[in-house]
């Protein structure tokens, strides 16, 4: 009884000092607003100044290849779901129902969908949090997965490999991606913190590059790149980007954080990697440069044709 009442005290006290120190991005510190900026992310959990942290930047002279990180098999990513898209005032996400899951990739189970949002700059300008050899893309996308024993992804949490996250960047295009028509649709009804609104006969398979595009990934361990950062992520980072053009990247920029100042700069900055190896998949490299010398052949072809 007793404790009870206690916790009907303090709760309400302990909930404001959460949220007058809430964590923020480095675009949110100004000096007016007293939000801890991502080197201050250690007041909100001792874990984001731990020594297996994300994102990072690939150096990809560096990566090691390894023929155990063979192409995923996505399955159930072709079905339709309903899902509840928000902005929860950080960024925007959509909570999709458990039933798409991946194998293969080096997994030792089959991973299964929690969740997928977003990381962007501002107008289309650098917002991914991975960077390839220092490049910076407009926009990522974090598609969270979590071993398919676990039901809650705060229990996955607990396990060091208990979740895997694929991310995939995304690269201006000349032309609309008509596949991303319902996301930004819905966008332009979640601008305020707090708002959602349901996302209807959407597909993964739709918001991803096509499966026979996406063997070539980058593979290391790391963390939640937001509080409480916890070093339970499986990383696969895909180099074939996301196609999207410059005013479907914008739309995200309308979005608003709590304080009604637009979202943008959402991301971490890259973080050390403190002796980490990362891994890239390698069965497919002679193919992958075969297609890329038939490219420059046929493009070789096409300059050197009279119009
Ligand atoms: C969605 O928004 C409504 C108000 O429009 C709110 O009552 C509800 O709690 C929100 N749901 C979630 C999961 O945030
Ligand atoms: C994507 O896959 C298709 C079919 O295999 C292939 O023709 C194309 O070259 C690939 N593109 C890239 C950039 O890998
Ligand atoms: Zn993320």
């Amino acid at each position: 009884m007793q404790r009870h009442l206690i916790v009907q005290i303090f709760l309400p006290s302990f909930l404001k000092i959460c949220t007058g120190a809430d964590w923020c991005y480095q675009s949110q510190h100004t000096c007016a607003t007293p939000c801890n900026g991502p080197e201050k992310w250690y007041h909100a959990n001792k874990d984001c100044e731990g020594r297996a942290q994300s994102p990072i930047n690939i150096v990809h002279r560096k990566t090691l290849p390894d023929e155990r990180l063979t192409p995923f098999q996505f399955r159930k990513y072709q079905d339709s779901f309903r899902g509840l898209i928000k902005n929860n005032g950080h960024s925007v996400q959509v909570n999709v129902p458990h039933q798409p899951y991946v194998i293969g990739g080096d997994l030792e189970t089959p991973y299964k969908v929690v969740q997928f949002h977003l990381h962007w700059g501002k107008n289309g300008g650098p917002g991914s949090e991975h960077t390839i050899d220092g490049e910076q893309y407009p926009m990522e996308l974090h598609i969270v997965h979590m071993n398919e024993e676990y039901s809650k992804l705060e229990d996955a949490l607990k396990d060091p490999i208990g979740v895997a996250v694929l991310g995939f960047f995304y690269e201006e295009s000349l032309s609309a991606n008509r596949k991303y028509d319902p996301v930004v649709r819905a966008l332009q009804t979640i601008m305020t913190t707090g708002a959602n609104t349901t996302l209807v006969s959407v597909s993964l398979e739709q918001l991803i590059p096509p499966q026979q595009n996406l063997t070539n990934y980058y593979r290391y361990k790391g963390s939640l790149t937001t509080p409480g950062c916890t070093e339970s992520v499986i990383w696969t980072v895909f180099e074939k980007p996301i196609p999207l053009s410059r005013d479907q990247l914008r739309v995200f920029s309308d979005l608003q954080f709590k304080d009604g100042k637009p979202m943008v700069g959402t991301f971490r900055p890259v973080q050390p990697l403190n002796g980490r190896v990362v891994y890239r998949s390698g069965g497919v490299v002679v193919v992958a440069s075969t297609a890329i010398l038939m490219a420059s052949f046929t493009m070789a072809m096409g300059l050197s044709q009279p119009n």
